[in-house]
């Protein structure tokens, strides 16, 4: 009897290429400048951990049993407070709460997490951070890119994903917009995932939360709110965020993750437990990118860049009218690397996204040379010490 040999599809195969590895020969060339690489690529954070998070982390450093999937009561607590705090949000209990290892495992597992497949839409911004998509692809979706929802018609998505202030554009949707797409969303019976991640970063308007009454008359149900602590506490590296909202698809998020893991680390939830309840250091942290990003802009426009959007987040979202790629390639030349637009989304390829999360050092010597090369100011003016 003959056998025939079994043929497997990687997972990969199913998803977009990973944009990053396309940046190396930019890189390279931005490597090369005397003054040294000024990497405003991706948007990770380059300053110290809170010592009130270090000093959590550490006190539970000695932790032999597992971690509870639900967060401990202590955790669960604190994240409902910082969200009735500082978000405004009304009658959220613990148990609507969830600690995740960091958010992105959570925009790309959710769509799975709740049961969606091949019969399911997910919508997502048109420029957006690539996991969306991925996300869906995962879990066998279709993958709807979207800004307007009314010219879905009568589709009725399974998932609606909102992202303000948005990653890469740093738009901030206005409140009444924001309700608007809850409104709609919830019409249709579509749950509504609230990427909230750079909530704390709001520079030309007020980010608003999903869970705000404004926006939900304080009811939550088919919202889920994602809040990450990467940014906000400069601890990307202990992956750590937090998802709140509809009590029952909390429950049932619990309910699939207690068999399937992704369980945050007990010293990483008394870490958040620190951070949430602190926010002098998100205002230090604050601080620091307003700081650079007033720094950055005017460089960028003596450049010839305009700069769109941009209201909130760590971006600045820059164009020359030109393909991205040039416009990479011409910051690489003066040894600044920046993440090309198309990473984002098709709509997005006549701009660059340039990330406020450099040193004050790196940022000051970014902008001292685009001022030198193209500006009329100088060095002195940009008011963060330079080594260019
Ligand atoms: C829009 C958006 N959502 C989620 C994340 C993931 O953040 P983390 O996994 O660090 O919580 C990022 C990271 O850059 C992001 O830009």
């Amino acid at each position: 009897m003959s056998r025939t040999a079994r043929t497997r599809t990687p997972l990969a195969a199913g998803l977009p290429d990973f944009p990053w590895d396309s940046l190396a020969a930019a890189k390279a060339r931005a490597g090369q400048h005397p003054g040294g690489l000024v990497d405003l690529s991706v948007g990770t954070p380059v300053d110290a951990t809170p010592a009130v998070g270090q000093a959590a982390l550490a006190a539970a450093a000695d932790s032999p049993g597992y971690p509870l999937t639900s967060g401990t009561p202590a955790l669960r607590s604190a994240i409902a407070d910082y969200l009735t705090r500082r978000w405004g949000a009304t009658g959220l209990s613990p148990d609507a709460t969830l600690p995740v290892v960091g958010t992105k495992e959570l925009v790309a597992w959710l769509p799975l997490l709740l049961g969606l497949g091949p019969d399911d839409v997910v919508v997502y911004p048109t420029m957006a951070y690539p996991t969306y998509l991925v996300g869906a692809r995962i879990a066998g979706c279709r993958a709807v890119a979207c800004d307007d929802l009314n010219e879905l018609g009568d589709l009725a998505p399974a998932l609606v994903w909102l992202n303000s202030p948005a990653n890469p554009t740093g738009q901030i949707l206005a409140p009444a917009v924001l309700a608007e797409r809850v409104r709609w969303a919830r019409e249709r019976g579509s749950v509504v995932a609230s990427d909230e991640c750079y909530g704390e970063f709001g520079w030309d308007a007020e980010p608003v939360s999903v869970l705000h009454p404004d926006l939900c008359a304080g009811d939550h149900t088919g919202l889920l709110a994602l809040h990450s602590l990467s940014k906000r506490s400069n601890v990307a590296g202990y992956r750590a965020g937090f998802v709140a909202g509809d009590a029952g698809l909390v429950a049932e998020l619990l309910a699939v993750r207690k068999h399937l893991g992704m369980i945050v680390p007990r010293p990483v939830q008394e870490a958040m437990i620190a951070l949430l309840g602190d926010e002098a250091h998100v205002e230090v942290q604050r601080e620091r990118y307003r700081r650079r990003r007033a720094v950055l802009r005017p460089a960028l426009e003596a450049a010839g860049f305009t700069i769109d959007h941009s209201e909130g987040s760590l971006y600045l979202w820059a164009t020359r009218g030109e393909d991205c790629r040039t416009s990479v390639d011409l910051l690489a030349e003066h040894g600044i690397l920046v993440a090309p637009g198309d990473f984002y989304g098709e709509a997005a390829d006549r701009h660059v996204r340039v990330a406020l999360t450099g040193t004050d050092e790196r940022v000051g010597a970014g902008a001292a040379r685009l001022l030198a090369a193209f500006g009329t100011g100088s060095a002195a003016t940009t008011g963060v010490s330079a080594s260019a």
